[in-house]
């Protein structure tokens, strides 16, 4: 080669003077988003994120089974336009997954929930607001997202769950959760060793951790404090673990309570939980309209069958006319692909997105829904799947068990 040939090779890098972007430049999959909030975040918080109950053996289960399923293609079908859009709860969504509700969102980034709303707003993506949320419900609903969800704990305290019921109702909340798998809180080792609290405080080993973080420390430092946005302890008291807060909800709900929030919510109703057959129907009886399938990503009990594995028996139970929310594990379109294939109609995505949050706040988590739609929509084309309804209708002879027998 000539010297000006080998010069025409050579590529310097350009500088890019914003730091999110130059983050998320890097990040091809959600993995590598996991790794930019793992630089980002003190390791107290990001273990709050990345962690489950006790052995973990959920968590990684939970990825285990949706790894376990394998897709068997289809060719030579025209597949340069699929079509992602789903029909959930009477909306036209622009793709089937959406974000799960999960708590102390502005712990994560200053802008918590507000980041994750504008993300998403405007884009046909559901968002789910967590009772142990850092943004109130009407902060919330003044973003514009027209696709809100709102996500209870029933507080042992029912004039204070008809009061957040009735919030949600009045600022255009679409759908309510009620999450039916905290009678107690999960074991979080990650966190107990870590001796997370919530706000976390300045304690001489979080000193240190500033040193080390310090662009994560100065932002939340020059924000305001950080609280419960729509529960407050009713004796003012500090609930700063998560086991102190779990012990504001009640562990003695039983099926009549959700009688009583059937009467008062008037949208849509989903139970959110690891429900088998037998439990989605007694829910589909009190007037839920969906069931969503979870098993909080691992965090609850441990050694909880994964919710994917759950997609098909409770289909079958409940038929078609109700609809089958499903998360847990998932970290890539190929996943979404997997649950819709075995009958779910949306998926939800808990880490995934807050990993984009933690990375680089609201330009994370675009990113990150960004990823898993070209993911889902790359792995549509390879299958040979023109649109996510013939994905579901096709379910059995295009994603099969990766054991062989079929
Ligand atoms: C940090 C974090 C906080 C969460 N907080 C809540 C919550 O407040 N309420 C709830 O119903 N689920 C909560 N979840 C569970 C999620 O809604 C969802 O079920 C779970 O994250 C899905 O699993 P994945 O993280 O593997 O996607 C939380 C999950 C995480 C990771």
């Amino acid at each position: 080669m000539r010297l000006r040939e080998i010069g025409e090779l050579v590529r310097w890098p350009s500088f890019e003077p914003d730091r999110h972007r130059r983050v998320l430049a890097r990040c091809h999959d959600l993995d590598d988003l996991r790794v930019a909030a793992r630089r980002r975040l003190p390791r107290p918080v990001f273990d709050y994120v990345d962690g489950a109950a006790d052995e973990e053996i959920s968590l990684r289960a939970n990825r285990a089974a949706f790894q376990s399923w394998q897709f068997r293609p289809r060719v030579l079908r025209d597949i340069a336009d699929p079509d992602l859009r789903v029909s959930v709860l009477g909306r036209e969504l622009s793709v089937p997954f959406g974000l799960a509700p999960t708590g102390f969102a502005r712990m994560i980034h200053p802008e918590g929930e507000v980041a994750v709303a504008r993300a998403t707003a405007g884009r046909g993506i559901p968002y789910g607001l967590s009772t142990t949320g850092t943004t109130t419900i009407e902060q919330l609903a003044a973003t514009g997202h027209e696709e809100l969800w709102f996500q209870l704990y029933v507080a042992r305290d029912r004039k204070l769950v008809h009061a957040l019921l009735d919030r949600a109702a009045a600022s255009g909340f679409r759908a309510l959760e009620v999450t039916v798998d905290t009678p107690v809180s999960g074991r979080r080792s990650r966190d107990l060793r870590a001796g997370l609290t919530l706000p976390p405080t300045l304690t001489a080993r979080s000193l240190l951790g500033i040193a080390a973080r310090p662009g994560y420390w100065l932002a939340a430092l020059r924000n305001p404090a950080l609280g419960f946005a729509n529960v407050q302890p009713p004796d003012g008291a500090a609930y700063t673990t998560i086991a102190g807060i779990t012990s504001l909800f009640d562990p003695s709900l039983t099926w009549d309570d959700i009688d009583d929030v059937r009467a008062r919510w008037p949208g849509p109703l989903l139970i959110k939980g690891p429900l088998g057959p037998a439990d989605a129907v007694r829910a589909a009886s009190a007037g839920a309209d969906g069931i969503h399938l979870s098993n909080h990503g691992g965090r609850q009990l441990d050694r909880c069958i994964p919710p994917v594995e759950l997609i098909r028996p409770v289909r079958e139970a409940v038929g078609e006319h109700i609809t089958l929310v499903a998360d847990s594990g998932i970290r890539h379109g190929a996943d979404i692909a997997v649950a819709i294939a075995r009958g779910a109609d949306l998926c939800m995505v808990g880490r995934g997105y807050l990993y984009g949050l933690g990375a680089a706040g609201q330009a994370g988590v675009e990113h990150a829904t960004d990823l898993l739609a070209a993911q889902l929509r790359r792995t549509l084309q390879l299958l040979g799947a023109a649109s996510i309804a013939e994905l579901r209708r096709c379910g059995d002879e295009l994603v099969v068990p990766g054991d062989g027998q079929h």
